[in-house]
């Protein structure tokens, strides 16, 4: 069997707590109602699951500002719930990673509201203080993300500006200060001991700044504090923190959120293999639906990943932004075509929940606004049943339902074999199957206009051939020999049939090559 560490051949399922599913009557979803469906995240065949944050939180950014990174807010539930939701999820062979905000913390946290207290508060440094610029005004041209205006909030009782990335409830912690970065290596511990696998940790690239804090480029200010990023102190903390991880036993991991659209900046963040154990990559994210541009994506990252031994990811939705299916123009044809490419190539696989179910982003009168950031859409609550309340717990959730959810619910889609529901079952029952798929490696090989295609081949001799069609077009294959039999379809067409060389529109064939028919 496979040698590798379980974070590079599992499938990791995102789940955000607030709209997975609530069980108790505040519309709210809870870590009951996660614990609820895990026979869900079982039967998929998800191998690990991300939980957003579910901390205690005045929720500003809904629980990306945290007040106390150890308890769980009472929305959520109890730390008791916590504890029972990993014990279930390990029964089931599911692993457990949790968020970890390292850059900001609520301004209600503790640790701030010391801070802010005055200047001689012995907290004050554990933040980024700064007296205005000589003729008044913020320090610096940096600019919050969510609100596009400046970066700082003065603090009339202590007359200095204090930084904030994000919303001014979101302070930056000051992560020069050693009591900060032992204060959240603390935080790690904690849930390491509780046993949690690892953790995603938001916004990683922030960590380090410049200690100057010097204004940002003019052309760096659309992007919100993309200037002051990518520091060679984030990745000193970083390795102290692979270190706290490495020192408990059982393969404890950490994926990082690593907000530069660069692939190469992207890809120190694995140092030498003593920073992140994985890194997002947001570029093909932001990739339109086009073989052409796919396949740059992909050359670019196996030409910046592999020669350094770095393992990549694939994510496709996550809360951030609009879901892949409505990005691509509502098809789902082609949301059905993406979860072959997402489960096809090389790297760790991340899902979002509900797009199993095929979900499209909802659509959120102004009046229903909540999201200072503009990403209510994605966030839309997972529909279980097919009748209303879709298996919550009744009240009106905290955001209008997804298109569909009538049909579209978990229920009505597994009694319908032909739903994208059973295709990301075959897909991750496939990946199960074949270390081909799980590990091997991949190389791009000769496909039309239109067509992406490429081949995984395992040292074992396990091989398999991917097909993804993004046109329009009913497409002919090369004859370059290849043969074998259709393992999945993403329009479960032909399964168990030989590959005929066609490919239909919008669809995407995963092929065994070395399958014939019996
Ligand atoms: C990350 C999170 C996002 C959050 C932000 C601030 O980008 O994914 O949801 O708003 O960080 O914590």
């Amino acid at each position: 069997m496979s040698e590798l560490p379980w974070w590079k051949t599992s499938v990791v399922y995102q789940i955000y707590p607030r709209s997975f599913c609530d069980t108790n009557g505040d519309g709210v979803g809870d870590l009951a109602g996660i614990r609820r469906h895990l026979d869900h995240l079982e039967w998929l065949g998800v191998d690990a699951v991300w939980l957003s944050p579910f901390y205690r939180s005045p929720m500003a950014d809904f629980g990306y500002d945290i007040s106390d990174y150890c308890e769980v807010d009472p929305l959520f539930g109890t730390l008791a719930d916590f504890d029972a939701l990993v014990e279930d999820a390990h029964d089931r062979g599911i692993r457990i990673i949790v968020d970890w905000v390292p850059n900001h913390t609520s301004d209600q946290h503790p640790w701030f509201v010391a801070s802010r207290s005055g200047r001689d508060n012995p907290k004050r440094d554990w933040y980024l203080w700064r007296d205005p610029a000589p003729g008044g005004g913020p320090p610096n041209n940096w600019v919050a993300a969510f609100t596009g205006g400046p970066a700082w909030t003065y603090d009339e009782a202590t007359g200095q500006y204090y930084l904030h990335s994000f919303l001014p409830e979101q302070p930056d912690l000051n992560w020069a200060n050693p009591e900060v970065v032992e204060a959240m290596h603390d935080v790690l511990r904690f849930w390491l001991d509780r046993g949690v696998d690892g953790f995603r940790v938001d916004v990683v690239h922030l960590i380090g700044k410049d200690p100057d804090l010097p204004d940002d480029p003019e052309e760096y200010l659309p992007i919100p504090h993309s200037g002051l990023n990518h520091r060679p102190e984030t990745h000193e903390l970083l390795r102290g923190i692979r270190r706290l991880l490495d020192s408990y036993p059982g393969d404890r991991m950490m994926v990082g959120e690593v907000y530069l659209l660069d692939t190469t900046m992207v890809a120190t963040y694995y140092g030498s293999g003593d920073e992140l154990h994985l890194a997002f990559n947001f570029p093909p994210l932001y990739t339109p639906w086009d073989a052409e541009r796919w396949r740059s994506q992909i050359e670019i990252v196996s030409r910046e990943l592999d020669p350094i031994g770095a393992w990549p990811t694939w994510v496709l939705s996550n809360h951030d932004n609009k879901r892949h299916r409505t990005r691509y123009g509502g098809s789902e044809a082609r949301a059905r075509a993406a979860a072959v490419l997402l489960l096809g190539l090389r790297g760790t696989p991340f899902l979002y929940a509900g797009e199993e179910l095929g979900l499209e982003d909802a659509v959120v009168p102004t009046d229903r606004v909540v999201d200072p950031g503009g990403r209510d859409g994605c966030r839309a609550p997972i529909p279980w049943e097919p009748a209303p309340p879709h298996g919550w717990a009744g009240a009106d959730p905290w955001l209008p339902w997804p298109p569909e959810p009538g049909t579209r619910n978990v229920v009505s889609q597994r009694e319908d074999p032909a739903s994208i529901l059973h295709l990301y079952r075959r897909l991750l029952a496939a990946r199960r199957r074949s270390p081909a798929l799980r590990e091997g490696d991949l190389s791009l090989i000769d496909a039309p206009p239109g067509v992406l295609a490429w081949r995984r081949v395992h040292q074992s001799g396990d091989e398999r051939v991917l097909i993804v069609n993004f046109s329009a077009d009913r497409v002919t294959m090369p004859r370059t020999g290849l043969s074998g039999l259709v393992e999945v379809a993403s329009d479960g067409s032909g399964e168990g049939a030989p590959f005929t060389g066609e490919v239909g529109p919008d669809q995407a064939l995963l092929i065994d090559p070395r399958a014939s028919a019996s």
